[in-house]
């Protein structure tokens, strides 16, 4: 067996099949509902599996995020799209999946992305400094070090070698691609203005405190072209914004979304039902049984422990830049 095809790669294309997005887009802010599993189940099982195959573990409301940014965003094939705050996360790869040219910013430093992605991805850095030659992310991959006691650790290794020897197989790339620009959002100086189709960003922007946020916002409407969507989710905070430390992020009320976005005050909201959607979060099942393995160890994931026991919920916002007057 090619060990390359172990790392599934689910239908090109298939994703702009199952979203047909509205037909003409409008300014909203929207508590993301349990229902959309159900609304948009073939495309949550195919995020799933590309999930499963790029060994990306998903944020306990990710799958809410993503069927929701996926589903407004609509066909991406050719288009220039910037994800915001998008670490290593799934969105971006589906999008190049789908043939999007996907401009990936976050301030962390990915230089060293990991081989299973590089090889099945067309990758770049903006600048040299955003992504390291493939070798040095080898050599980072098979020196990690591990934790444990020496057996275990050898152990571990081992495993880890084998099955990330499957990725070191050539695969086919996706047909789009991604480069990232490792950066603070508030400064996008390498990126001209107008320069982009759209720009989403999944449970990245509520990491700004409100001041910073706005400032955020604006860097990302200069980037894109008028006309163009922003696309993103956050968490909602009831009736006060709050601050939740497990999370290290800002859950916002619609009004302040409404301030930061530069909404207009008639821009619909669902808010009224928040107490609804939370209790339904609560009662997740499917959400629930797939809870991520890294919430189990950890303390300041927003789910700590891993006991479920969600105490926010996410928003999603659409702000669509405004064309210049003639
Ligand atoms: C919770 S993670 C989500 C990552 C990714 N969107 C995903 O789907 O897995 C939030 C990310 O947003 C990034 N982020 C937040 N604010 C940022 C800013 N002002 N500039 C650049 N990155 C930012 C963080 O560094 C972090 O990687």
């Amino acid at each position: 067996m090619n060990p390359g095809a172990a790392l599934a790669e689910p239908a090109r294309g298939s994703a702009t099949d199952f979203a047909q997005p509205p037909v003409s887009p409008q300014e909203t802010i929207e508590l993301l509902s349990v229902s959309l599993l159900d609304e948009h189940r073939a495309l949550v099982e195919e995020l799933k599996a590309m999930a499963r195959s790029l060994r990306i573990e998903l944020g306990w409301h990710y799958l809410l995020d993503l069927a929701w940014t996926i589903h407004h965003l609509g066909p991406v094939e050719g288009k220039t799209v910037l994800e915001a705050g998008a670490g290593t996360g799934l969105l971006q790869w589906f999008l190049a999946r789908s043939g999007a040219q996907v401009m990936s910013v976050d301030r962390l430093d990915r230089a060293a992305l990991p081989m299973r992605l590089r090889n099945r991805f067309h990758v770049r850095g903006l600048r040299p400094s955003d992504l390291h030659p493939g070798w040095r992310s080898l050599a980072r991959d098979f020196t990690r070090p591990l934790p444990g006691p020496f057996y275990r650790r050898w152990a571990s290794g081992a495993l880890a070698f084998g099955r990330d020897l499957a990725s070191y197989v050539p695969a086919n790339r996706s047909p789009g691609s991604v480069v990232l620009y490792n950066q603070d959002l508030k400064r996008l100086d390498d990126i001209p203005d107008n320069a982009l189709d759209a720009a989403v960003a999944i449970s990245a922007l509520e990491h700004n405190a409100p001041e910073d946020l706005e400032l955020v916002v604006q860097e990302i409407l200069r980037v894109l072209r008028p006309g163009g969507m922003l696309i993103a989710t956050l968490t909602a905070g009831r009736d006060q914004d709050w601050w939740h430390s497990a999370s290290a992020g800002w859950c916002y009320t619609d009004v302040t979304l409404r301030r930061l976005f530069d909404l207009p005050e008639q821009t619909p909201s669902n808010y009224a039902r928040y107490d609804e959607f939370l209790a339904a979060l609560k009662d997740c099942a499917e959400l629930r049984d797939n809870l991520a393995r890294f919430y189990r160890h950890s303390q300041d994931k927003g789910m700590p422990g891993g006991v479920w026991n969600p105490t926010y919920q996410p928003v999603g916002v659409i702000k669509i830049k405004k064309a210049v007057p003639v």
